[in-house]
Parts: C-alpha cells; sequence; structure tokens
C-alpha cells in the first residue's frame, strides 16, 4: 500500500465512520468556568485575538495537521486554506512525507500558502520518520515546500504501533527532534495525534529545544480506532483488534493540559475532541495559548467548502466570545485567570500528578 492509498483511507474514514473516542471523554465536562453576573464589560467589545510563535490570530485556532498526497486533499486544503486566511486563523498541513518523496503532488500541499499568503501556515513530519532516516536537509525541504511559519513533528506511537504498516520504532526519537530543531529557521512544534502529551514528556520536549507543544489529548478523534477500521478493511483482524482494544486509550486532553501546562514554559496548543467555542474557553483557561481542532474541519469543509468553514469558525468564535464575556474576560490574557472549578475525574487527574 502506498502512503497516498493510506491517506486517501485516512479521509475516507475520519469522514465515514464514527472514529470518535467512545467511553473516554476530554474531560472539559469537568471544567466549570465561574459565572459572573457583573462583567463590566460589552460583548462586542470583548477581543478574541492573540498572538502564536510571532503571528498574530484573530481567534485563538488553529486548523490541526490533516491532509496532503491526494486529490481531494487537494481540495481540502484548498478550502481549509481560504477559509483560514479570511478567518486569520492559523492552519497546518498533513504529514509531507508523500510530498518530499514525489514533487508531483507536493502542490496538494503548496495549494496552502497559495490561498493563504498572509496566514500562519505549519509543515508536519513525523518524529519515526525521522528515526527511520528523514533527514534535517528534507524537513527544510518540507519546510520550503509550503513556505511554512512553523514546522510540526507528530509523535505517535499508539497510531505507528497500530498501523498496517506502521513504523513502531522509536529509540532515539527525542534526539532527533533535538537535532531538527536546532537547525531549523522556523519554530517546531512537537504534538500528539489523539492520545497526549504528559508533564514529563513535555518538559523532555522543552530541553530539546522545541517551541511550542501541542497536547492533542484524548476525547477527540481515535487514531487506534481509524486504524483498527482501515485494518478491517485490509482483512488484518489482529492489528484490528489491537487498535480496537487501544480505541480508547490516552490522556484526556483536560489533564494533558494541566499537567503539561505545570512542567513546561512553552506555548501550549490544545488540541484532541475540542468541539466548541466554550471548550476552546476552557483549554485557555487551563493554560493553553491557543486551541486546535481537525476532524471537525473535515467534515465541515467536505460538506460545504470555504463557506461552510467559515461559518463553523464564525460559530465558534461567538461561543467564545460569550464565554469570555460571561467570565469577565475582556481579552485572552483575562481569560487566562478566569475562576474555574475542577471536578470529578479532572481533579483526579490534577491530584495526582
Ligand atoms: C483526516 C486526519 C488526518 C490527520 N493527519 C495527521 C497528520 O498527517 N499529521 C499529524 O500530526 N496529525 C494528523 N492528524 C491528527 C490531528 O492533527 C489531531 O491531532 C487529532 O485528530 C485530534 O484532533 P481532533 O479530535 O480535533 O480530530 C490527522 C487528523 C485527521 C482527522
Amino acid at each position: 500500500m502506498t502512503i497516498e492509498e493510506r491517506k486517501r483511507d485516512h479521509l475516507d474514514i475520519c469522514l465515514h465512520e464514527n472514529v470518535n473516542a467512545r467511553a473516554r471523554t476530554t474531560l472539559f465536562e469537568c471544567v466549570n468556568l465561574v459565572h459572573t453576573a457583573l462583567p463590566e464589560l460589552d460583548l462586542e467589545r470583548v477581543e478574541l485575538e492573540t498572538t502564536f510563535l510571532g503571528h498574530r490570530l484573530k481567534l485563538p485556532l488553529l486548523i490541526d495537521s490533516m491532509t496532503g498526497g491526494t486529490q481531494m486533499s487537494l481540495e481540502i486544503n484548498s478550502a481549509l486554506a481560504s477559509a483560514a486566511e479570511e478567518a486569520g486563523i492559523g492552519i497546518g498541513v498533513g504529514s509531507q512525507r508523500a510530498g518530499l518523496r514525489r514533487p508531483e503532488v507536493a502542490e496538494t500541499y503548496s495549494v496552502v500558502r497559495k490561498v493563504a499568503p498572509n496566514a500562519f501556515i505549519f509543515g508536519n513530519i513525523g518524529a519515526a520518520q525521522l528515526v527511520k532516516g528523514l533527514t534535517v536537509s528534507d524537513a527544510k525541504r518540507a519546510v520550503e515546500m509550503i513556505s511554512a511559519d512553523a514546522l510540526a513533528v507528530h509523535i505517535n506511537p499508539l497510531q505507528e504501533a497500530v498501523q498496517v504498516g506502521g513504523d513502531p520504532l522509536w529509540k532515539g526519537a527525542l534526539e532527533k527532534i533535538k537535532e531538527l530543531a536546532a537547525s531549523l529557521s522556523v519554530p517546531v512544534i512537537a504534538k500528539e495525534v489523539g492520545a497526549g502529551i504528559s508533564g514529563d514528556v513535555g518538559a523532555m520536549l522543552e530541553e530539546a529545544g522545541v517551541a511550542a507543544v501541542n497536547v492533542s489529548g484524548a476525547g477527540g478523534t481515535s487514531w487506534s480506532g481509524v486504524e483498527s477500521i482501515r485494518a478491517l478493511r485490509a482483512r488484518n483482524e489482529k492489528v484490528a483488534a489491537l487498535g480496537e482494544a487501544f480505541w480508547d486509550w490516552g490522556i484526556p486532553t483536560a489533564a494533558a493540559l494541566i499537567d503539561v501546562r505545570r512542567r513546561v514554559k512553552l506555548p501550549l496548543v490544545a488540541s484532541g475532541g475540542i468541539r466548541s467555542g466554550i471548550e476552546i474557553a476552557k483549554a485557555i483557561s487551563l493554560g493553553a495559548d491557543v486551541c486546535a481542532m481537525a476532524r471537525p474541519f473535515l467534515i465541515e469543509a467536505a460538506k460545504g467548502g470555504k463557506a461552510q468553514v467559515l461559518s463553523f469558525i464564525e460559530s465558534l468564535a461567538s461561543q467564545l466570545r460569550l464565554a469570555m464575556f460571561l467570565t469577565g474576560s475582556g481579552n485572552i490574557t483575562d481569560l487566562k485567570k478566569a475562576r474555574k472549578v475542577i471536578t470529578g475525574e479532572l481533579a483526579q487527574w490534577a491530584g495526582s500528578s
């Protein structure tokens, strides 16, 4: 199976199957922002703007790393990027391995910069590929391919372990990330893909010189689930059963965020199951600088292209604005200090680290 076929499967499964976590949730439901009956603010004056890695964003939101390498991804990336440009948010492309190997598909990634000349754009490579021989000069080519402002490096040991043809070779990955961070002219963002980054790992990544960490925790898209369905389709029952067993594995996004924020001073991205503007507000109150979402953006883009993506972003912004207003937060700096009560399982996670 080629990388392109795998990417096509991923899009198809993410669009047509329910691959969300099942029993596992992000635990944002345990974060209660305390209502402020006297906000002493005008709703329309609440400021959503922020700065992330030196770039201004009209709201603290990124379209997380997803796709590239196929005809369908060209259309999806084009719709997402033009919406990102207009809305003033950031956008990532999916793993650029296919584009590095086959220059003829580079356009499915570079379309993002073409239609979003001013947006904050980040490239994507895998830490497992670095271990397997992807070089610093390959990573530089990935950055140049899309004139990226930053490069995300995905750290996905669970996904690789339950993927037919995956690369569960992680010895030496941290050293490779360190070498990359020291050699690139753009900042490196270390990210998981939905199983979460712990405080310990966050601290190791900070020490290795990355510029930001995306905790990408559990409770949203399950990559063990996606790979399990792929394995089932390929009639590989053993791999399918392994993926099924680990469907809900991972650190809930809210718990990962609290744990990493305690240990790390770097800018943090919260992703993994973030589905509303209220959850964006909660994540920022727990220490995230910006939030990111993946599968919901894919679904909106496939449904109705740029217009649909823009109206989705607008609804997220309205919810975020109202949550800020109702916590008396006039801007993102205030929101970071908003009063909250943490209950239930999240309180246990927070207490046990
Ligand atoms: C269709 C699709 C493809 C993805 N491909 C990549 C990828 O190539 N590289 C990566 O770092 N993350 C990839 N991800 C993971 C997301 O960036 C994100 O970490 C994860 O899906 C959790 O966010 P969500 O619950 O909002 O989907 C992909 C996600 C989706 C839905």
